[in-house]
């Protein structure tokens, strides 16, 4: 439903609207006004709002010139279009001359289904280069190489997406070029599914859409109406190319968007090490993951990024001044140096305690002892510190690793802190969170929690910065 007529429906007003959704009553204007699409992130969030009533769906009818004005949002940008052998494959052509003729470029994978539908030799004649088809063929291998496909472009989109490629996807499997390709990036994913309304409505396929969704590709469609097979109609159409070049600017419009461009940045990332002896220390499995991730989408989004680093055995993000601590109060005077900010994100695991004294030999084992205590004392906290510190930036997060009653403790802990947001992970044995790839979150903020769907760290990371950026500046636009 469009959101024009679910406000009128419901009786809930722009401002309303706008403050359950955290954005201003001028956004949701524009919105509803269709003079300005929202974010993905703000359209998942319109979907909450709204109970799944206005989904981001919804914000993609381009209107009736937009296919006979072709987009130039998408000039120069890198398009790998990968397709699938879905009987929908003789639409791509229209797609590949539509993105040419918007100035992008193109390189085209063809899955050996797709090569019963469209020959390499149109599809090559369309994209103006001969399409990419065999993961083991020496030529492409020589040439790019399937891991430069992956990564040299700035959106891959898969069109048709078959529901086997789609399971494929979901199950992480690369046995051909496309998933191999697909397994290996990091570039955004825009799926097309185009497929039998009975293929779609599966509970298998269901729940891969669901699995991608959470992974964080995107989709567009598929939509509802007659299929390409004779007397077939439902949902499973896939959507059309100029609806597809709509939703493709935005995604690149996205990612090359600079929306913490002259802001900066603080992030605390990994775990501190407390010695005991020059030999002994208290720490922890953070293994710097996230923070990391953090940093690094924070720099891509144009922030001026300070992270502060305790001892992990990953590399520096790229594009990052990384400051190297070992200690929880090493990280304080770092952190404390850094400021002043205008977002400040402690996602290290910092130690609780320390020594109350460090022992400066290396305490030994005598034939008599057989127990030991250690005298700790209390470390600072830094997150209380900066959140109630007269430096403090306007957007303060924190993190809470808890194992038991996960948002409840967050809660508590986002109170007592004074910080804005907490976002909570689940770190009891078996989640695989603490130096797996993947995290769990609830995002803690005053007047809500969200849970976020399993995905990796990336996403988690690119979701966070990009809800930091859409909050800073609908609290400025507030202030004005
Ligand atoms: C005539 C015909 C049409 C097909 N159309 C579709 C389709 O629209 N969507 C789909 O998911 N699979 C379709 N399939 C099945 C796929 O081609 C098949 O699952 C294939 O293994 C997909 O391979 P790929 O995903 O590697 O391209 C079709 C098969 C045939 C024979």
């Amino acid at each position: 439903m469009k959101l024009v007529s679910w406000l009128k429906n419901s009786g809930i007003s722009a401002r309303e609207l706008a403050s359950r959704v955290e954005t201003t009553e001028a956004t949701i204007s524009r919105l509803k006004n269709g003079h300005a699409r929202p974010s993905l992130e703000l359209a998942q969030r319109i979907a909450d709002a709204t109970g799944g009533a206005v989904t981001a769906n919804d914000f993609l009818d381009l209107g009736p010139q937009a296919a006979s004005h072709p987009s130039n949002g998408l000039n120069g940008a890198r398009i790998l279009l990968i397709i699938s052998g879905g009987i929908a494959a003789y639409k791509s052509l229209d797609l590949i001359r539509r993105l040419r003729e918007a100035g992008c470029g193109v390189r085209v994978i063809l899955t050996r289904a797709a090569q019963e539908f469209v020959t390499p030799l149109s599809v090559g004649a369309l994209a103006g280069a001969a399409p990419y088809t065999d993961l083991f063929d020496a030529k492409t291998e020589f040439d790019v190489g399937h891991i430069r496909l992956a990564r040299d472009s700035d959106l891959i989109i898969v069109a048709p997406a078959t529901a086997s490629l789609m399971a494929k996807m979901a199950s992480g499997l690369a046995d051909d070029l496309a998933t191999a390709v697909l397994l290996a990036t990091d570039t955004r994913i825009l799926l097309a599914p185009a497929m039998n309304p009975r293929m779609w409505a599966n509970p298998a396929t269901r729940r891969n859409v669901a699995r991608l969704e959470g992974d964080g590709v995107f989709f567009i469609g598929p939509g509802e109406g007659e299929m390409a097979e004779a007397g077939e109609a439902g949902i499973g159409r896939m959507a059309e190319a100029p609806e597809i070049l709509g939703v493709l600017e935005n995604l690149v419009g996205q990612a090359g968007a600079k929306p913490l461009e002259g802001r900066h940045v603080i992030v605390t990332s990994g775990p501190t090490r407390e010695p005991i002896d020059p030999v002994r220390y208290i720490a922890n499995r953070s293994s710097g993951k996230q923070g990391h991730a953090i940093a690094a989408a924070a720099a891509r989004a144009g922030a001026d990024v300070t992270l502060v680093s305790g001892p992990v055995r990953i590399a520096d993000p790229l594009g990052v001044k990384t400051v190297h601590v070992e200690t929880a109060a090493d990280m304080l005077a770092a952190v404390e140096g850094a400021l002043p900010a205008d977002i400040a994100i402690f996602a290290a695991a910092v130690a609780d305690w320390r020594m109350r004294e460090q022992s400066r030999e290396k305490m030994k084992k005598t034939a008599t002892d057989n127990e030991m205590s250690l005298d700790l004392v209390q470390n600072p906290d830094i997150l209380k510190l900066v959140s109630r510190g007269h430096l403090r930036p306007p957007l303060v997060i924190g993190f809470a690793a808890e194992t038991r009653q996960v948002v409840a403790n967050a809660a508590k802990k986002r109170q007592a802190k004074g910080c804005d947001w907490i976002v909570a992970n689940d770190v009891s044995e078996g989640t695989g969170i603490m130096g797996g790839d993947n995290n769990r979150v609830s995002l803690v903020t005053k007047s809500r929690t969200e849970d976020w769907p399993e995905m990796t760290k990336d996403k988690v990371a690119e979701k966070l910065i990009a809800r930091a950026a859409e909050h800073l500046t609908a609290r400025e636009a507030a202030a004005e």
